[in-house]
């Protein structure tokens, strides 16, 4: 299948993301990765932004996808068979629970939507339980959207953060382009005693 796989400005997953990236490669899909502006734009104590982007551009084979401009043909050419968002930022989680489309990523979800494929969110963010509930509680409504399970990832020390489960990011898609959701949605927490 050609699966569109998204990053967001949730930097600290990085690294458990992009293996998911190779996994869809190495099970013969041909996936697109689109970055979102924040992205490319940004150096953090994560790593930099020029060589996450090498990364995944040797891993597909694809050059990124990294404007609006080049985004907008997802929907009148629907070249993805699905999108999937990991890491799903708050920021970009509440742009899509309020219909706003100013970053690449956002156009491309409002393609992949235009078209009734899948869309797949892997949130992570530190105001899950606060801040964006309300934007989750929306978009958990939304026709054609679904969720990598998440789990609150560090509730004595950050009592409001979510965090998908990016090991789950392929089983996701497997049922999603079946048209289910992954079950459980809701994984159990963590504290850092049982990390
Ligand atoms: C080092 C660093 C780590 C961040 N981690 C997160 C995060 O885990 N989750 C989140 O929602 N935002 C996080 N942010 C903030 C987002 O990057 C910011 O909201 C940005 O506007 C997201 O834009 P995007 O969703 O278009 O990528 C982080 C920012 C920095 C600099």
């Amino acid at each position: 299948m050609t699966v569109g796989f998204a990053l967001t400005g949730s930097y600290c997953t990085f690294d458990k993301v992009i293996p998911q990236v190779l996994d869809f490669v190495k099970k013969g899909h041909d996936v697109h990765v689109i970055v979102s502006e924040n992205v490319q734009h940004t150096d953090t104590r994560f790593g930099k932004s020029i060589d996450f982007m090498e990364r995944l551009k040797k891993i597909t084979g694809n050059p990124l996808i990294t404007s609006i401009r080049e985004a907008e043909p997802i929907g009148p050419k629907n070249f993805l068979d699905c999108l999937i968002i990991a890491p799903c930022t708050g920021n970009t989680l509440s742009k899509l629970a309020n219909g706003i489309t100013d970053t690449c990523v956002t156009m491309a979800a409002k393609a992949t939507l235009r078209n009734k494929n899948p869309l797949i969110l892997a949130i992570s963010t530190n105001d899950g339980l606060s801040g964006s509930a309300r934007s989750l509680g929306t978009v958990l409504n939304y026709k054609n959207v679904y969720f990598v399970p998440f789990r609150q990832d560090e509730y004595m020390k950050k009592e409001t953060s979510l965090v998908a489960e990016m090991t789950k990011i392929y089983d996701t898609f497997a049922a999603a382009i079946n048209g289910q959701q992954l079950q459980p949605l809701l994984l159990e927490g963590k504290t850092a005693q049982t990390k």
